[in-house]
Protein backbone atom coordinates (compact mmCIF):
# COMPACT_ATOMS: atom_id res chain seq x y z
CA UNK A 1 0.00 0.00 0.00
CA UNK A 2 1.19 3.53 -0.61
CA UNK A 3 0.03 6.50 0.70
CA UNK A 4 -0.39 9.70 -1.37
CA UNK A 5 -1.27 13.02 -0.53
CA UNK A 6 -3.51 14.19 -3.63
CA UNK A 7 -3.78 18.24 -3.57
CA UNK A 8 -5.38 19.64 -7.08
CA UNK A 9 -5.07 23.14 -5.47
CA UNK A 10 -6.72 25.90 -8.18
CA UNK A 11 -7.51 26.71 -11.46
CA UNK A 12 -5.72 24.19 -13.93
CA UNK A 13 -4.23 22.44 -10.90
CA UNK A 14 -7.79 20.91 -10.33
CA UNK A 15 -7.69 19.29 -13.85
CA UNK A 16 -4.26 17.82 -14.45
CA UNK A 17 -4.39 16.67 -11.25
CA UNK A 18 -7.20 14.40 -12.38
CA UNK A 19 -5.51 13.08 -15.50
CA UNK A 20 -1.93 12.42 -13.83
CA UNK A 21 -4.50 10.37 -11.21
CA UNK A 22 -5.91 8.63 -14.55
CA UNK A 23 -2.33 7.44 -15.42
CA UNK A 24 -1.11 6.46 -12.04
CA UNK A 25 -4.29 3.93 -11.80
CA UNK A 26 -3.77 2.78 -15.24
CA UNK A 27 0.51 2.10 -14.39
CA UNK A 28 -0.42 0.15 -11.27
CA UNK A 29 -2.87 -1.45 -11.96
CA UNK A 30 -3.37 -3.90 -9.86
CA UNK A 31 -0.04 -4.36 -8.64
CA UNK A 32 -0.40 -3.06 -5.54
CA UNK A 33 -2.93 -0.98 -3.60
CA UNK A 34 -2.53 2.60 -3.98
CA UNK A 35 -4.54 4.69 -1.04
CA UNK A 36 -5.16 8.21 -2.55
CA UNK A 37 -6.32 11.03 -0.42
CA UNK A 38 -7.42 14.15 -1.21
CA UNK A 39 -6.96 17.71 0.74
CA UNK A 40 -7.40 21.27 -0.27
CA UNK A 41 -4.39 23.88 -0.40
CA UNK A 42 -4.15 27.45 -2.30
CA UNK A 43 -7.33 29.07 -2.78
CA UNK A 44 -9.39 25.98 -2.57
CA UNK A 45 -8.24 26.18 1.43
CA UNK A 46 -8.59 29.07 1.54
CA UNK A 47 -12.65 29.23 0.69
CA UNK A 48 -12.67 25.98 2.30
CA UNK A 49 -11.35 26.74 5.83
CA UNK A 50 -9.99 30.09 5.48
CA UNK A 51 -6.43 28.95 5.39
CA UNK A 52 -4.00 28.32 1.99
CA UNK A 53 -2.74 25.60 4.17
CA UNK A 54 -5.37 24.41 6.58
CA UNK A 55 -4.05 22.27 9.34
CA UNK A 56 -5.87 19.13 8.44
CA UNK A 57 -4.16 18.96 4.61
CA UNK A 58 -0.56 19.55 6.16
CA UNK A 59 -1.23 16.73 8.72
CA UNK A 60 -2.71 14.60 5.94
CA UNK A 61 0.62 15.95 3.56
CA UNK A 62 2.76 14.92 7.01
CA UNK A 63 1.61 10.84 7.19
CA UNK A 64 1.81 10.60 3.32
CA UNK A 65 4.58 9.11 1.51
CA UNK A 66 4.12 11.41 -1.78
CA UNK A 67 2.22 14.51 -2.73
CA UNK A 68 0.81 14.82 -5.57
CA UNK A 69 0.19 18.49 -6.12
CA UNK A 70 -1.71 20.57 -8.95
CA UNK A 71 -1.42 24.32 -8.41
CA UNK A 72 -1.77 27.12 -6.27
CA UNK A 73 -3.16 30.62 -6.74
CA UNK A 74 -6.17 32.65 -7.64
CA UNK A 75 -6.68 35.80 -10.10
CA UNK A 76 -7.21 37.31 -5.80
CA UNK A 77 -3.72 37.15 -4.84
CA UNK A 78 -2.94 40.13 -6.58
CA UNK A 79 -4.77 42.37 -4.10
CA UNK A 80 -3.81 40.59 -0.76
CA UNK A 81 -0.32 40.55 0.99
CA UNK A 82 1.48 37.14 -0.72
CA UNK A 83 1.81 36.09 3.08
CA UNK A 84 -2.13 35.62 3.05
CA UNK A 85 -2.16 34.01 -0.92
CA UNK A 86 -3.09 30.99 -2.04
CA UNK A 87 0.62 30.36 -3.16
CA UNK A 88 1.86 30.64 0.08
CA UNK A 89 0.08 27.08 0.83
CA UNK A 90 2.54 25.87 -1.39
CA UNK A 91 5.34 27.31 -0.04
CA UNK A 92 4.53 26.35 3.62
CA UNK A 93 3.82 23.14 2.84
CA UNK A 94 7.63 23.36 1.08
CA UNK A 95 9.57 24.55 4.34
CA UNK A 96 7.13 22.54 6.65
CA UNK A 97 8.15 19.45 5.24
CA UNK A 98 11.75 20.86 4.55
CA UNK A 99 11.88 19.51 1.03
CA UNK A 100 14.58 21.63 -0.47
CA UNK A 101 16.22 20.02 -2.85
CA UNK A 102 13.74 20.90 -6.20
CA UNK A 103 14.60 19.08 -9.37
CA UNK A 104 13.01 20.64 -12.26
CA UNK A 105 13.84 18.54 -15.34
CA UNK A 106 14.28 20.01 -18.72
CA UNK A 107 13.93 17.50 -21.54
CA UNK A 108 12.77 18.18 -25.42
CA UNK A 109 10.84 15.37 -26.73
CA UNK A 110 11.95 15.05 -30.06
CA UNK A 111 8.31 14.86 -31.66
CA UNK A 112 8.20 18.55 -30.31
CA UNK A 113 11.28 20.19 -31.93
CA UNK A 114 9.31 22.27 -33.81
CA UNK A 115 6.80 23.11 -30.99
CA UNK A 116 9.55 25.51 -29.12
CA UNK A 117 9.52 29.13 -29.65
CA UNK A 118 13.78 28.63 -30.39
CA UNK A 119 15.33 27.24 -33.81
CA UNK A 120 14.95 23.48 -33.44
CA UNK A 121 19.31 23.20 -34.17
CA UNK A 122 19.30 25.41 -30.53
CA UNK A 123 16.90 23.24 -29.10
CA UNK A 124 17.50 19.86 -30.21
CA UNK A 125 18.85 17.00 -27.91
CA UNK A 126 18.57 19.72 -24.61
CA UNK A 127 18.44 17.67 -21.44
CA UNK A 128 19.00 19.24 -18.08
CA UNK A 129 18.12 19.14 -15.14
CA UNK A 130 17.40 22.62 -12.38
CA UNK A 131 17.74 21.97 -9.86
CA UNK A 132 16.51 24.86 -7.27
CA UNK A 133 17.07 25.00 -4.04
CA UNK A 134 13.36 25.48 -2.12
CA UNK A 135 13.16 26.47 1.19
CA UNK A 136 15.52 29.62 1.73
CA UNK A 137 16.57 33.06 -0.21
CA UNK A 138 14.30 35.75 -0.43
CA UNK A 139 11.30 33.54 -0.17
CA UNK A 140 11.45 32.86 3.61
CA UNK A 141 14.68 35.16 5.02
CA UNK A 142 13.67 37.57 7.69
CA UNK A 143 13.44 40.49 8.34
CA UNK A 144 10.63 41.02 5.52
CA UNK A 145 7.74 43.15 5.27
CA UNK A 146 6.11 46.51 4.33
CA UNK A 147 7.49 49.53 7.00
CA UNK A 148 6.18 53.06 7.23
CA UNK A 149 9.09 55.52 8.16
CA UNK A 150 8.96 58.46 10.78
CA UNK A 151 8.03 60.53 7.21
CA UNK A 152 5.19 58.45 6.31
CA UNK A 153 6.42 56.52 3.33
CA UNK A 154 6.80 53.03 2.91
CA UNK A 155 9.51 50.53 2.16
CA UNK A 156 9.08 47.39 1.22
CA UNK A 157 12.00 44.85 2.55
CA UNK A 158 13.00 40.66 1.74
CA UNK A 159 16.12 39.57 2.97
CA UNK A 160 18.19 37.13 0.62
CA UNK A 161 19.52 35.12 3.10
CA UNK A 162 21.27 31.49 3.05
CA UNK A 163 23.51 29.87 5.70
CA UNK A 164 26.36 27.02 4.88
CA UNK A 165 24.18 24.35 5.98
CA UNK A 166 21.65 25.30 3.55
CA UNK A 167 24.31 25.79 0.40
CA UNK A 168 26.25 22.79 1.73
CA UNK A 169 22.94 20.40 1.49
CA UNK A 170 21.60 21.64 -2.27
CA UNK A 171 24.86 21.41 -3.09
CA UNK A 172 25.45 17.95 -2.44
CA UNK A 173 22.48 17.05 -4.11
CA UNK A 174 23.50 18.88 -7.13
CA UNK A 175 26.50 16.89 -7.20
CA UNK A 176 25.04 13.64 -6.90
CA UNK A 177 22.44 14.18 -9.10
CA UNK A 178 25.32 15.14 -11.40
CA UNK A 179 27.31 12.11 -10.99
CA UNK A 180 24.53 9.98 -12.24
CA UNK A 181 23.96 11.90 -15.70
CA UNK A 182 27.03 13.52 -17.67
CA UNK A 183 28.67 14.78 -14.67
CA UNK A 184 28.85 18.74 -15.08
CA UNK A 185 27.57 20.92 -12.59
CA UNK A 186 27.36 24.80 -13.18
CA UNK A 187 26.10 26.60 -10.09
CA UNK A 188 24.39 29.87 -10.87
CA UNK A 189 24.70 32.91 -8.31
CA UNK A 190 25.17 36.28 -8.64
CA UNK A 191 28.67 36.76 -6.74
CA UNK A 192 29.70 39.80 -8.01
CA UNK A 193 27.15 41.69 -5.94
CA UNK A 194 25.94 39.84 -3.47
CA UNK A 195 27.29 38.73 -0.37
CA UNK A 196 24.93 36.00 0.06
CA UNK A 197 25.73 34.85 -3.64
CA UNK A 198 29.63 34.71 -2.61
CA UNK A 199 29.24 32.78 0.09
CA UNK A 200 27.26 30.20 -2.10
CA UNK A 201 29.86 30.16 -4.71
CA UNK A 202 32.53 29.34 -1.76
CA UNK A 203 30.77 26.64 -0.02
CA UNK A 204 29.84 24.62 -3.34
CA UNK A 205 33.69 24.92 -4.38
CA UNK A 206 34.35 23.44 -1.18
CA UNK A 207 31.52 20.79 -1.22
CA UNK A 208 33.04 19.43 -4.90
CA UNK A 209 36.07 18.89 -3.63
CA UNK A 210 34.82 15.86 -2.71
CA UNK A 211 33.18 15.08 -6.14
CA UNK A 212 36.60 15.44 -8.35
CA UNK A 213 34.93 13.49 -10.82
CA UNK A 214 32.50 16.48 -11.81
CA UNK A 215 33.55 18.96 -13.90
CA UNK A 216 32.11 22.41 -11.86
CA UNK A 217 31.50 25.32 -13.33
CA UNK A 218 29.98 29.07 -12.62
CA UNK A 219 27.83 31.50 -14.25
CA UNK A 220 26.53 34.51 -12.84
CA UNK A 221 22.84 34.64 -13.24
CA UNK A 222 22.12 37.31 -16.04
CA UNK A 223 24.73 35.49 -18.29
CA UNK A 224 23.24 31.83 -17.57
CA UNK A 225 19.63 33.42 -18.85
CA UNK A 226 21.81 34.28 -21.96
CA UNK A 227 23.19 31.05 -21.90
CA UNK A 228 20.06 28.92 -21.77
CA UNK A 229 18.97 30.17 -24.75
CA UNK A 230 21.90 30.39 -27.13
CA UNK A 231 23.68 26.95 -25.82
CA UNK A 232 21.55 25.23 -24.07
CA UNK A 233 22.93 21.95 -24.64
CA UNK A 234 25.95 22.91 -22.66
CA UNK A 235 23.95 21.94 -19.48
CA UNK A 236 23.54 19.30 -17.49
CA UNK A 237 22.46 19.97 -14.03
CA UNK A 238 22.22 23.31 -12.92
CA UNK A 239 21.95 24.40 -9.30
CA UNK A 240 20.78 27.50 -8.18
CA UNK A 241 19.34 29.74 -5.38
CA UNK A 242 15.39 29.61 -4.66
CA UNK A 243 14.34 32.71 -6.73
CA UNK A 244 17.08 32.42 -9.67
CA UNK A 245 15.51 28.89 -10.15
CA UNK A 246 12.25 30.10 -9.91
CA UNK A 247 12.90 32.45 -13.03
CA UNK A 248 15.23 30.85 -15.01
CA UNK A 249 13.02 27.23 -14.69
CA UNK A 250 10.50 28.91 -16.50
CA UNK A 251 12.89 30.31 -19.30
CA UNK A 252 14.27 26.54 -19.66
CA UNK A 253 9.98 25.39 -19.85
CA UNK A 254 10.56 26.98 -23.34
CA UNK A 255 13.53 24.84 -24.31
CA UNK A 256 11.18 21.95 -23.83
CA UNK A 257 8.43 23.30 -25.87
CA UNK A 258 5.97 24.37 -23.85
CA UNK A 259 5.96 25.61 -19.84
CA UNK A 260 3.10 22.73 -19.86
CA UNK A 261 5.68 20.14 -20.39
CA UNK A 262 7.95 20.89 -17.57
CA UNK A 263 7.75 18.11 -14.29
CA UNK A 264 8.96 18.88 -10.72
CA UNK A 265 10.24 17.13 -7.55
CA UNK A 266 10.86 18.55 -4.08
CA UNK A 267 13.22 16.46 -1.96
CA UNK A 268 14.40 16.35 1.59
CA UNK A 269 16.73 14.24 2.92
CA UNK A 270 13.82 11.09 2.86
CA UNK A 271 11.97 9.37 0.15
CA UNK A 272 9.00 11.61 0.65
CA UNK A 273 8.44 13.83 -2.11
CA UNK A 274 5.89 16.18 -3.57
CA UNK A 275 5.13 16.13 -7.26
CA UNK A 276 4.31 19.08 -9.22
CA UNK A 277 4.33 20.66 -12.81
CA UNK A 278 6.46 23.51 -12.62
CA UNK A 279 3.43 25.57 -13.92
CA UNK A 280 0.59 27.73 -12.45
CA UNK A 281 -3.10 27.65 -12.36
CA UNK A 282 -4.01 29.43 -15.62
CA UNK A 283 -7.00 30.91 -14.62
CA UNK A 284 -7.94 32.29 -18.03
CA UNK A 285 -8.08 28.61 -19.34
CA UNK A 286 -9.23 26.81 -15.86
CA UNK A 287 -12.16 24.77 -15.85
CA UNK A 288 -12.30 24.51 -20.06
CA UNK A 289 -10.09 21.36 -20.76
CA UNK A 290 -7.79 23.28 -22.58
CA UNK A 291 -4.57 22.29 -20.27
CA UNK A 292 -1.86 20.52 -21.14
CA UNK A 293 -1.41 17.97 -18.39
CA UNK A 294 1.60 16.06 -19.20
CA UNK A 295 3.62 18.01 -16.96
CA UNK A 296 1.46 16.83 -13.96
CA UNK A 297 1.68 13.48 -15.54
CA UNK A 298 5.47 13.33 -15.97
CA UNK A 299 5.48 14.72 -11.96
CA UNK A 300 3.67 11.47 -11.10
CA UNK A 301 6.29 9.52 -13.24
CA UNK A 302 8.77 11.06 -10.67
CA UNK A 303 6.78 9.59 -7.61
CA UNK A 304 7.18 6.66 -8.93
CA UNK A 305 10.90 6.66 -9.55
CA UNK A 306 11.87 8.50 -6.52
CA UNK A 307 9.55 8.01 -3.75
CA UNK A 308 8.50 4.77 -4.97
CA UNK A 309 11.45 2.65 -6.33
CA UNK A 310 8.98 2.01 -9.02
CA UNK A 311 11.67 2.46 -12.00
CA UNK A 312 10.07 0.29 -14.46
CA UNK A 313 6.68 2.11 -14.20
CA UNK A 314 8.09 5.43 -13.57
CA UNK A 315 10.17 4.75 -17.22
CA UNK A 316 6.18 3.14 -18.69
CA UNK A 317 4.40 6.27 -18.11
CA UNK A 318 7.66 8.55 -19.86
CA UNK A 319 7.46 6.25 -22.76
CA UNK A 320 3.59 6.55 -22.70
CA UNK A 321 4.26 10.14 -23.50
CA UNK A 322 6.23 9.70 -25.90
CA UNK A 323 4.12 7.62 -27.59
CA UNK A 324 1.27 9.98 -27.20
CA UNK A 325 2.97 12.52 -28.96
CA UNK A 326 4.49 10.33 -31.42
CA UNK A 327 1.01 9.82 -32.33
CA UNK A 328 0.18 13.03 -32.88
CA UNK A 329 -1.83 13.93 -29.91
CA UNK A 330 -1.47 17.63 -28.64
CA UNK A 331 -3.01 19.71 -26.77
CA UNK A 332 -3.13 23.80 -27.80
CA UNK A 333 0.33 24.92 -26.36
CA UNK A 334 2.11 22.50 -28.00
CA UNK A 335 -0.19 22.04 -31.25
CA UNK A 336 1.61 21.97 -34.86
CA UNK A 337 0.75 21.55 -38.27
CA UNK A 338 -0.69 17.68 -38.92
CA UNK A 339 -1.22 17.08 -35.46
CA UNK A 340 -4.36 16.23 -33.69
CA UNK A 341 -5.67 18.65 -31.11
CA UNK A 342 -7.19 17.82 -27.91
CA UNK A 343 -8.04 18.78 -24.82
CA UNK A 344 -7.01 17.83 -21.19
CA UNK A 345 -8.97 14.94 -20.65
CA UNK A 346 -8.34 13.34 -23.94
CA UNK A 347 -4.46 13.69 -23.77
CA UNK A 348 -4.78 11.33 -20.27
CA UNK A 349 -6.61 9.21 -22.52
CA UNK A 350 -4.05 8.78 -25.15
CA UNK A 351 -1.31 8.41 -22.57
CA UNK A 352 -3.42 5.62 -20.24
CA UNK A 353 -4.17 3.83 -23.83
CA UNK A 354 -0.47 4.32 -24.83
CA UNK A 355 1.01 2.86 -21.54
CA UNK A 356 0.60 -0.72 -23.06
CA UNK A 357 1.64 -0.09 -26.72
CA UNK A 358 4.88 1.98 -26.25
CA UNK A 359 8.04 0.09 -25.77
CA UNK A 360 10.30 1.43 -23.01
CA UNK A 361 13.79 2.87 -23.64
CA UNK A 362 16.09 3.38 -20.78
CA UNK A 363 16.31 6.74 -19.14
CA UNK A 364 18.66 8.67 -16.75
CA UNK A 365 17.10 9.14 -13.92
CA UNK A 366 16.49 12.67 -12.05
CA UNK A 367 18.38 11.64 -8.71
C1 LIG B 1 6.86 27.62 -8.76
C2 LIG B 1 5.81 28.69 -8.55
C3 LIG B 1 5.72 29.03 -7.06
C4 LIG B 1 7.06 29.58 -6.63
C5 LIG B 1 4.56 29.97 -6.68
C6 LIG B 1 3.22 29.42 -7.09
C7 LIG B 1 4.54 30.31 -5.22
O1 LIG B 1 6.08 29.80 -9.33
O2 LIG B 1 6.75 26.55 -8.16
O3 LIG B 1 7.77 27.85 -9.56
O4 LIG B 1 7.33 30.78 -6.80
O5 LIG B 1 7.87 28.80 -6.12
MG1 LIG C 1 7.67 29.52 -10.72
Amino acid sequence: MVKIAVLPGDGIGKEVTAEAVKVLRAVVGSEFPLDLEEAAIGGAGIDAFGDALPPSTLELARRSEAILFGGAGVPTDDYRPPKEGAGNGLLRLRKALSLYANFRPVVLYPELLDASTLKPEVVDGVDMIILRELTGDLYFGEPRGVETGTDGKRSGVNTMRYSEAEIERIAHAGFKAAMGRRRKLCSVDKANVLETMLLWREVVIAVGKQYPEVELSHLYVDAASMALIRNPRQFDVIVTGNVFGDILSDEAAMLAGSIGMLPSASLGDGNKGLYEPIHGTAPDIAGKNLANPIAAILSMAMMLRLSFGHEAHAARVEAAVRGALAEGFRTGDIMQPGCRKVGTREMGDAIAAALNRTPVEAKATAR
